[in-house]
């Protein structure tokens, strides 16, 4: 196995190789670094693990640097961490337990390298590179990763049993492999992840949400998507996306699959974005849908105010999932809120003030609202699936018209609430913002221009039909 190192790598690969050899520890590269390298994807930090002491390793591999890199260790977990630039590099002692990164109870025996190999949790993760003088640079496979990888499959080293025993979340990331590398999940492995899915319950969120959001950022984030939800995992994790499964039918009526709509929703965004909120937002535009169901008589399905009630459900989902409270959730929350409003633009005779309207709500995020509301087309039908884009290009044209001639999408009205009560006396309170209310949609309607003198004027016609009198 020839693998190409970059210069830097092969350096400090020679610096463990020596610094290993002082120290009289055998010392391999392992796992997902050894992984990519052979897939050619780019590589991250890398684990290099010894038989003997990981923390004195890095120790040694430390001393050969200049300047000398501190070296972050947690004697608890036997793993000691340096940093080479911006490269980070774990060492750990072999293990002959279970691997546990963050179990309670570590107290794992020493082993040799087999039996580390041997308690991982894929066989495409499982392969070793010696640092060693009689072997150096080979390939230490014991479950043929390099066949499963050139496959494109993803097994377990053990009976899957004991490897999801020694680690539930192990199921997740089977999953998010496939999704991250598009391989197929090995029948005996993902009939283990079926059986054994709700081991998921002891895992913390903090994990799942890592694991989840690693499966949305994928190239075709519905092979992970799909998966959770077939092995029972999503069912346990996120039920309110499995409420959206299913088509219901009355009278010969029915409706469409809102999973599957979903799923096929973040795929059609995923090559327009790598930014994992507007990945979430695709996720949960439609979350409402179930709650809102109904079948009219005369009408069919109907799903009305399903992005209001799908607002709502966005905070409690980012709380839930451990996931930031602040801008991002209010970003979901304002596409979940806003999603059909570009749709209703696509009709006849629209006027400016419609336009205007959504260029205030949207701000600056009026360019992720357009790329959600095309990536919601999902139509299976060719001609309509043009005719639709060629409606949200007419509606991307009005808002460049408009938001060149009104600048409305960073606008503050020109009053504000501060001299309302400066020029009528009044304190914080209901009136004041009633007429600043008034002042803005006038100026949105079109009504007044937009423009402080205007506005001024208009304040005080309004204030007078509300009965507030002008401090002199
Ligand atoms: N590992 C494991 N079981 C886990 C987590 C990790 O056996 N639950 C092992 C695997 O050998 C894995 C290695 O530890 O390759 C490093 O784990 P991690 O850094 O989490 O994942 P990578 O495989 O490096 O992949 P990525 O960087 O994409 O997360």
């Amino acid at each position: 196995m020839n693998i190409e190192y970059s210069h830097k790598e092969a350096f400090v690969f020679k610096k463990i190789a020596a610094a290993a050899a002082e120290i009289g520890v055998p010392a391999y590269i392992i796992g997902g670094f050894v992984r990519d390298k052979i897939l050619g994807r780019p590589t991250k930090d890398a684990d290099i693990v010894c038989v003997g002491d990981g923390i004195a390793l890095a120790h040694a591999v430390a001393k050969r640097f200049q300047p000398e890199p501190t070296v972050a260790f947690f004697k608890h977990f036997g793993t000691a961490q340096i940093k080479i630039d911006d490269w980070e590099i774990e060492f750990v002692g072999a293990r002959k337990e279970s691997y546990r990164h963050e179990s309670r109870n570590p107290e794992v025996e020493p082993g040799t390298i087999e039996d580390d190999q041997n308690r991982r949790d894929f066989t495409i993760n499982a392969m070793a590179i010696s640092l060693n003088q009689a072997d150096y640079g080979t390939l230490i496979d014991p479950f043929n990763g390099l066949v499963d990888l050139s496959n494109k499959l993803i097994q377990t080293p053990l009976d899957p049993l004991t490897t999801f025993s020694d680690d539930p979340l192990r199921m997740m990331r089977a999953i998010r492999f496939a999704s991250q590398l598009q391989f197929t999940i090995a029948p005996v492995t993902l009939q283990a992840i079926q059986d054994n899915a709700h081991r998921i319950k002891i895992i913390t969120q903090e994990r799942i949400t890592d694991e989840f959001n690693k499966i949305l950022l994928s190239k075709k984030p519905s092979v992970g998507l799909d998966l959770l939800y077939k092995t029972g995992l999503m069912k346990l994790i996120f039920p309110a996306m499995v409420d959206l499964a299913g088509a219901e039918y009355i009278d010969g009526h029915g409706h469409k699959d809102n999973f599957y709509h979903t799923l096929q929703v973040v795929d059609n965004i995923a090559p327009t974005t790598n930014d994992l909120w507007l990945r979430w937002a695709a996720l949960l535009h439609d979350i409402g849908k179930p709650a809102t169901k109904r079948f009219e008589n005369g009408h069919g399905w109907t799903f009305h105010g399903h992005e209001v009630v799908g607002g709502r459900m966005v905070p409690k989902i980012f709380t839930k999932w451990r996931l930031s409270l602040h801008e991002p959730m209010r970003f979901v929350r304002k596409m979940v809120e806003l999603h059909l409003r570009p749709i209703s633009l696509t009709k006849e005779n629209i006027t400016d003030s419609a336009i205007r309207r959504l260029l205030f709500d949207a701000g600056e995020d009026i360019e992720n609202l357009m790329l959600l509301c095309e990536a919601d087309i999902t139509s299976k039908n060719k001609q309509k699936v043009k005719r639709y884009l060629e409606n949200f290009e007419l509606v991307r044209q009005r808002l460049k018209e408009v938001e060149e001639k009104d600048k409305i999408r960073n606008w503050q009205p020109p009053i504000t609430g501060e001299l309302i009560m400066e020029v009528f006396g009044l304190p914080p309170s209901k009136p004041v913002g009633d007429l600043k209310t008034r002042i803005r949609e006038a100026i949105l309607d079109g009504i007044i221009s937009n423009d402080y003198d205007a506005a001024y004027q208009y304040m005080l016609e309004q204030a007078a039909s509300m009965g507030l009198e002008k401090r002199n």
